[in-house]
């Protein structure tokens, strides 16, 4: 991820979670809620790219325990101020291209709204070293945005890697060019074939979950 996207959640952290609150989609998100409160119970999960921890206090309800990791301060400073209960919760800065060994293997992996920032040319060795941090058979979960016309912020353009880019204001008045990608859900099959078993794709209204035992 570049730079300049590094620095746009920067300056988003306190915009970040409207996202969420759009009325056009409550119904959605209160599904990706239940999904986050119980698919990761009992487990102890790395959540790479958490941002505000808004889905960790979710899977913070029923986990055993979190490790949620981001590149970026000013969002993990927001996470580490929400008050979650149930699960043993640890946010940690790390890049999730080159995750560190965070002292155990983790019996699942998670990434909210992350798989579609990653520039496709990168996305097999960031998925090789998110694996490297999980056991054999860990559950992997990603969410991310489907494109709604009308809804979702139009593409501005796609680049020769068929990378497809948005450009979004902030309250400030900057615009910034984002790398957002939208795949089909035999793109995410094919992207994870040969790294998965058990996979699984929902198509809610707005979004996607992709689940799948890492092999
Ligand atoms: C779309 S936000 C998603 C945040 C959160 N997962 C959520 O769903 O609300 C993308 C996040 O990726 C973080 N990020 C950008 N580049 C990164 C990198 N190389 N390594 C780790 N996190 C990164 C940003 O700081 C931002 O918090």
């Amino acid at each position: 991820m570049s730079l300049k996207m590094v620095d746009y959640y920067a300056k988003r952290a306190a915009e970040h979670d409207r996202i969420y609150a759009l009325p056009e989609r409550q119904n959605d998100v209160r599904r990706l809620q239940q999904f986050c409160q119980t698919r990761f119970a009992g487990l102890e999960v790395l959540e790479i790219s958490c941002g505000t921890g808004y889905w960790t206090q979710f899977i913070a309800s029923s986990a055993r325990s979190i490790v949620a990791t981001d590149i970026n301060e000013e969002v993990l400073a927001i996470a580490r101020g929400r008050q979650s209960e149930g699960a043993q919760v640890e946010f940690s800065r790390a890049d999730s291209y080159e995750l560190p060994d965070l002292s155990r293997p983790f019996a699942a992996g998670f990434a909210g709204f992350w798989w579609s920032h990653v520039p496709k040319r990168r996305l097999d060795a960031f998925l090789a070293g998110f694996h490297r941090r999980l056991v054999p058979g860990a559950l992997v979960a990603f969410i991310d945005n489907r494109y709604v016309p009308g809804s979702s912020t139009p593409i501005s353009r796609t680049d020769e890697s068929g990378d497809s880019f948005q450009l979004r204001k902030l309250g400030d008045g900057s615009v910034h060019e984002v790398l957002k990608n939208f795949p089909a859900p035999e793109e995410l099959k094919a992207a994870i074939d040969y790294r998965a078993t058990s996979v699984e794709i929902t198509l809610l209204d707005y979004y996607w979950i992709l689940t799948y035992r890492a092999k």
